[in-house]
């Protein structure tokens, strides 16, 4: 099996789920954001805006609302997360990127996807952790919607796509289990 360093760097990225409280230096962000918008895009139209958060007076607020959406929900489609009091759905990170893109166009969540992964391996490769969330997107569904894409500085018509949390991870686990029959060789 051929093995090297962004192969190993691949294997061992995990989502994590618990930080420390330290922040990212201005180096660490720049490299982020840099892996971030170095991403291949279809027709590289770069569909995507970065939007940077470390406010966490901020994040608290759009846990509020995701809260707040969720429990809108039918109690089956709520995420079981929800029925613990403490969970935070940016679970305390000292940083979260948010992605956002104008909606309709096919390709573009699918770009930021490629971007949103750029961002958690090269956050593995500077020893930080990160987990890639869509939850935020209930935010988004809510009446506050407007006022955080405005607070967010989405760029006029863009929406949530994906974000992710990074910061210094207090947590380990072991890499998720591969699921059955996920490849097929057609010769
Ligand atoms: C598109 C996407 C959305 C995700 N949303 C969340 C989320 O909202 N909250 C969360 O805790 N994890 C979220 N995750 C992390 C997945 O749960 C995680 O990647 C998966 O369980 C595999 O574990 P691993 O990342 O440690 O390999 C998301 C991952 C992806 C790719």
């Amino acid at each position: 099996m051929i093995t090297n360093e962004t192969l190993r760097l691949i294997a061992s990225r995990r989502s994590h789920r618990a930080y420390t409280s330290t922040p990212l230096t201005q180096e660490q962000i720049d490299a982020l954001l840099k892996a971030a918008v170095e991403a291949p895009s279809a027709v590289n139209r770069q569909p995507w805006h970065f939007s940077l958060v470390r406010n966490q007076k901020l994040l608290d607020e759009i846990n509020g609302a995701v809260r707040e959406g969720m429990m809108k929900k039918a109690p089956e489609k709520r995420s079981p997360r929800l029925a613990d009091e403490k969970f935070h759905v940016f679970y305390h990170a000292p940083a979260v990127i948010f992605l956002s893109a104008q909606p309709g166009n096919a390709y573009s969540p699918i770009d930021c996807g490629i971007a949103v992964q750029n961002i958690a391996l090269a956050a593995e490769s500077m020893g930080l952790g990160s987990v890639i969330l869509g939850m935020p997107r209930e935010a988004f569904q809510t009446d506050k919607a407007d006022a955080l894409r405005r607070a967010l500085d989405f760029p006029e018509g863009y929406d949530f796509v994906i974000a992710i949390s990074v910061g210094i991870p207090v947590d380990d686990k072991e890499a998720h289990a591969v699921g059955e029959g996920k490849i097929s060789f057609v010769d």
